[in-house]
């Protein structure tokens, strides 16, 4: 069969993971992509981008710089969407308007709006879209919701999702503190909005404060010579461009948010995201059932998840298999990670980043190949952006705000300068 043509469309950290989660898919065998050109307004880095195709693929793809041009290179049927997040709905809606099928990061969009006009554009186009989604895939993370889904700790009636740390620190770029370029609380708490959709199914309403407390942020890089020091940022990527960040700078989006989740199934959630916090940092997961609880691990940390039960105990090690006989998981996955039934997994963090994400592109070439939609398609994607935004429109009104009336852009006093800053 001949392979997907497809066009990788921003060229920066994030677009040379998902190269190297493509190059991984490709030495499992499961590459049904052809990389045919890299497109991005900054040359350098589509060129950078080119030459790890090239140095992976065997293959010399086209340069370009804007979409135009990627057109021009012929015979395109799919984009990958990599670009900072104010240019996800514009790209994505011209890229189905052109006929090809699209996968783009996370956020869907930047506000619920721009996502609710890429669901319109992938309904008038009949073109699928797909959002790279990657927490859910880790294969913990799937151990945990078969756990779930087989009421192996009964009816869930409470969860906790807590982080915090981060101090006044950048966190990996300028744009991330930035309001109208998705701030931290959209860019890290999409991932966790998906997640616990993914574990509790949906969210109802919320209620949040949310707060910016850090109004300088530092960037520790800058002026660096990144191949002089030890890299930090995620899968070692970011230390080229952060040097020519600025050493401080303002931040204008909330830092931290304090939230309690309802869900539709009557289940109830704590939420805290903390990005501005001093002292001793945390990571906490936990869903509590009728009959025990499970404490769930970091999202790509290989560790095993710690269930108590009732009248079992701690379960440790394999023996937590025994509870869900059918749980396995798919066969990219499979693959790439080196069995059916996983309960743990241990690889160096960018060969664990690069198999989760060959796992997103497996699903997509999947999806375009046989006409079934993504795993996170575009009412899941625009489900997260709404979970976000609607503690941070909670935040601004100091009222509970349902899912619904920020999916359905009824509520966007929080998002209104946003849009305006996009033109929508
Ligand atoms: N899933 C994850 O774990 C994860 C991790 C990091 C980033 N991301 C997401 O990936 C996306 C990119 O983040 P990043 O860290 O790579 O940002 P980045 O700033 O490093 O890279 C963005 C790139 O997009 C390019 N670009 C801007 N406008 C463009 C256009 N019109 N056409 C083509 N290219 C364009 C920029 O020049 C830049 O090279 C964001 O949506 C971010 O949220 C996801």
């Amino acid at each position: 069969m001949e392979a997907i043509r497809l066009g990788l469309v921003g060229c920066g950290g994030m677009g040379h993971r998902h190269l190297f989660g493509l190059a991984e898919l490709h030495r499992a065998g499961l590459c049904r992509f052809a990389p045919v050109a890299a497109c991005d307004p900054r040359h350098e880095n589509a060129v950078s981008l080119a030459a790890h195709v090239t140095e992976h693929f065997g293959t010399r793809p086209a340069v370009v710089g804007t979409m135009d041009e990627l057109a021009s290179v012929g015979g395109i049927q799919a984009v990958d969407i990599c670009t900072d997040p104010p240019h996800h709905h514009t790209l994505a809606v011209e890229a189905m308007r052109r006929g090809w099928d699209a996968m783009v990061e996370k956020p869907m969009g930047l506000t619920a709006r721009a996502c609710r006009l890429m669901r319109q554009a992938a309904v008038e186009t009949g073109r699928l879209l797909s959002v790279a989604e990657n927490y859910r895939r880790d294969p913990i993370n799937r151990l945990a919701k078969a756990l779930l889904d087989q009421g192996v700790i009964g009816r869930t009636r409470f969860m906790m999702h807590n982080t915090a740390g981060g101090r006044d620190q950048m966190l990996i770029s300028v744009w991330r503190h930035q309001k109208n370029m998705s701030g931290i609380l959209l860019d890290v708490g999409v991932h966790f909005s998906d997640m616990i959709e993914y574990l509790m199914g949906d969210v109802t309403t919320v209620y949040a404060q949310t707060r910016l407390y850090e109004k300088t942020r530092k960037n520790p890089m800058a002026g660096k010579d990144p191949d002089a020091v030890e890299h930090t940022s995620p899968a070692g990527v970011y230390e080229r461009w952060q040097k020519d960040m600025p050493a401080e700078f303002e931040a204008t989006a909330e830092d931290a948010a304090y939230a309690t989740l309802v869900f539709a199934s009557g289940a109830v959630g704590q939420y805290l995201e903390e990005h501005a916090a001093h002292g001793r940092g945390f990571w906490h997961r936990a869903v509590y059932g009728e009959r025990g609880s499970l404490d769930l691990p970091g999202d790509r940390s290989g560790q095993p998840i710690n269930l108590t039960l009732d009248d079992g105990g701690l379960i440790e090690g394999a023996a937590i298999l025994d509870l869900v006989p059918d749980f396995h998981v798919d066969d990219a996955t499979a693959a790439l990670f080196g069995g059916t039934r996983l309960w743990r997994y241990s690889f160096p963090f960018a060969e664990t980043d690069r198999k989760i994400i060959a796992i997103e592109y497996a699903d997509f070439a999947d999806a375009i190949l046989t006409g079934r939609p993504p795993e996170v398609g575009p009412d899941m994607g625009a489900r997260s952006v709404a979970i976000s935004y609607a503690m941070l429109e909670s935040g601004a009104l100091n009222r509970p705000v349902t899912i619904d009336e920020v999916l359905d852009d009824r509520t966007h006093t929080y998002q209104a300068e946003i849009n305006e800053s996009l033109g929508i």
